[in-house]
């Protein structure tokens, strides 16, 4: 779901930042580099206003982006810098094997669907061929597709007819279109092409079949008639970002699959458990696949939905592999999985609930992996231990395992198991006592410092201190109430920068950036002070860095400011550290997601998701193909518009950014 789409349904109880701010700054929680910035600039610290927090003075001199920055724009098109060159290598539809048959909407069917490039692209990941080479021409794009929206993508439904209009045939085809792709690419004469007859070339949706393992393998409450082992499970939905495995397989999360399921949700036995997982109405049946599968029906099949909202282990180097739900890593509304080792060896994935008010998590498997056995670390992500993020004012964040008998997680209150734990993971959180985020999503490891950062999209729901619940309230890792732009956070394990310790109990954290408009001091935003009327954003979800160490933030879901979703880069350390660049902007109500990069940085891959979802004229969500802000990238009147892969290369062949 696009952050635009969650947001909207939500109150949004709006306050003045500056008076916020001076709540914060009274109460003594402000982290210690806003208060650093407020103290620098206390002298404009006057009546009624507060001037931004700043870090250090630097010039754009010194950053080392050389692209001429681009500037806002909010059309119907896509946006690149001078000098590079955009391909689009895969839209919706097109063929991954050699037998797909060709797009054709008017007729698309499940069969179809299956073999063709799916619907709403979000992870993407470039895995280099073969394994562990750094080929920058030749590899595997890792590919998720997280959503399917009917009626932008069928001529003739709209968002009030369509439920009563699909077709068995089309809602087959959106339970195909969803999931995701594996598919070999490669660079010929500077073009790069699908390799339509390899032998990777796979497509993963709601009919393959996948095991379910860990703790909460063959509980009673994961059996169903279908698979009364409670181990075997059919599909996988809302497959939003993920993470590859030193292994080099990928995690996919699934983000929420109460859109696939049909029925009245208040009829499930454990209403907690829905109510906590924070189902509604709205996002019910969004497909109609509760009218070809029974299952995905609650009243035929009330355990179905709790094998869902999992992370997902997927092993693209071998096609007839059978994809694995993981259920150590927890169940909630997995944004990602970012995976790294620890100096021992144990492999820790860091992981976002993408969620208002919800948790950062991390995973560190019980064993160390092994680099010289691939197939030694097959069940490594079934053993280890799953904690949850509290952040205290004193800069410091500490991991509090989420262990069945320990501490409050005790048998009476409900975790007598691990698969208890692991069930109602949010729960176990809860009374851990952990920091509610501002929805996180990004979640990214700098490869050379070690150092994490983490995007939490927004918040309007946040509250001032001393207002409503206290775990609603501004605390000092999510500072400013409502939140509408939100903010990335720098944690820092301890050890030293080529030999961090992700699996440490307690880690460093800092506010790297607070996103919003830095000419408006009444948004409380913080970023370099050289950055440009065009460098700074809101709504950052999708995090990555390149292999000059740059990293780039995706946005997802900016209200109508003059800009589209856009793709962000800048320094994390040096005098451009949190001085972002504008480098690319998506066609209007699109969002931008998870470039990735050739070893040789010389190429970037980027998602556009969900283009045209929104109105160009008023901003309002598009009702039909007619309605959509844009039918990008194929502008064909009365055909939808296709989420698609970008490419963007420079034409001097040098790295892209720099
Ligand atoms: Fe799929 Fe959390 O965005
Ligand atoms: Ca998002
Ligand atoms: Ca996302």
């Amino acid at each position: 779901m696009s952050d635009r789409q969650k947001t909207r349904a939500r109150p949004n109880p709006r306050r003045a930042f500056a008076e916020t701010y001076g709540e914060i700054l009274s109460q003594g929680i402000a982290r210690r580099s806003v208060l650093k910035g407020l103290l620098a600039t206390a002298g404009s610290l006057a009546a009624g206003g507060l001037v931004l927090p700043r870090p250090a003075l630097a010039t754009t001199e010194t950053t080392t982006l050389t692209f001429a920055e681009l500037a806002r724009v909010r059309d119907k098109d896509d946006h690149w810098p001078e000098g590079y060159t955009r391909q689009i290598l895969l839209r919706w539809g097109d063929a991954l094997f050699a037998d797909s048959p060709a797009f054709d909407p008017l007729t698309l069917d499940g069969k179809a669907a299956e073999r063709q490039f799916g619907y709403n692209n979000d992870f993407t990941h470039f895995l280099p061929l073969p394994m562990g080479s750094t080929s920058s021409d030749n590899g595997l794009m890792l590919i998720s597709h997280e959503y399917a929206t009917p009626f932008l993508m069928f001529p003739g439904l709209s968002d009030e007819d369509y439920r009563d209009k699909l077709s068995d045939n089309q809602i087959r085809a959106l339970m195909a279109s969803v999931g995701l792709s594996i598919v070999e690419v490669r660079k010929t004469g500077g073009q790069w092409a699908v390799v339509k007859d390899s032998a990777y070339n796979r497509r993963i949706h709601m009919s393959t079949e996948m095991a379910i393992s860990g703790p909460a393998a063959g509980d009673d409450r994961l059996k169903t008639k279908a698979d009364p082992t409670g181990k075997t499970v059919f599909g996988t939905i809302s497959n939003c970002n993920g993470g590859i495995t030193p292994w080099g397989t990928l995690l996919s999360g699934e983000e929420g699959s109460m859109d696939v399921f049909a029925g009245d949700y208040k009829s499930l036995p454990n209403q907690e458990l829905v109510e906590r997982q924070g189902w509604d109405e709205e996002d019910n049946d969004i497909y109609g696949a509760g009218r070809v599968e029974p299952r995905l029906r609650f009243e035929d099949e009330p355990n179905e939905w709790l094998r869902f909202d999992w992370v997902v282990e997927i092993d693209p180097l071998d096609p007839a592999s059978k994809p694995v739900k993981r259920t150590a890593l927890g169940r909630m509304t997995h944004e990602g999985a970012q995976c790294c080792v620890a100096p021992d060896g144990r492999v820790v994935v860091f992981m976002g609930d993408d969620d208002d008010f919800e948790y950062l998590y991390r995973f560190v498997t019980r064993d160390a992996w092994n680099p010289s056995d691939r197939a030694a670390n097959r069940d490594l992500l079934d053993h280890g231990t799953l904690s949850v993020a509290k952040f205290g004012s004193d800069g410091s964040v500490e991991w509090l395992p989420l262990t069945a008998g320990e501490g409050p997680l005790t048998a009476e209150a409900g975790f007598k198991t691990q698969a208890d734990v692991v069930l109602n993971t949010r729960a176990a959180a809860d009374l851990m006592g952990a920091t509610p985020m501002d929805a996180p999503e990004g979640f990214i490891v700098h490869p050379k410092t070690g150092k994490l950062y983490v995007a939490m999209t927004e918040n309007e729901d946040r509250l001032p201190a001393g207002e409503g619940d206290q775990a609603e309230q501004v605390n000092a890792a999510n500072p400013r109430g409502p939140n509408p732009h939100g903010h990335l956070l720098e944690l820092v394990p301890p050890g030293s920068p080529d030999k961090p310790d992700f699996a440490a109990e307690r880690f460093g954290w800092d506010v790297f950036i607070l996103c919003g408009d830095p000419a408006k001091p009444e948004e409380g935003a913080m970023y370099h002070p050289a950055t440009s009327a065009n460098g700074w954003f809101t709504d950052p979800d999708n995090l990555s860095v390149d292999p000059a160490g740059r990293l780039w933030v995706a946005t997802d879901g900016p209200p109508p400011q003059g800009i589209a979703d856009a793709l962000f880069v800048m320094d994390t350390e040096g005098p451009g550290r949190a001085l972002p660049r504008l480098f690319y902007v998506a066609p209007i109500g699109s969002e931008c997601c998870s470039p990735t990069f050739t070893p040789d940085g010389q190429t970037v891959f980027i998602s556009i998701q969900h283009p045209g979802e929104l109105r160009l004229a008023d901003d309002e969500d598009a009702t039909s193909i007619e309605d959509a802000g844009t039918l990008w990238p194929d502008f064909v009147a009365g055909m939808p518009a296709r989420p698609s892969l970008i490419v963007l290369s420079r034409d001097d062949n040098r790295m892209v950014g720099s």
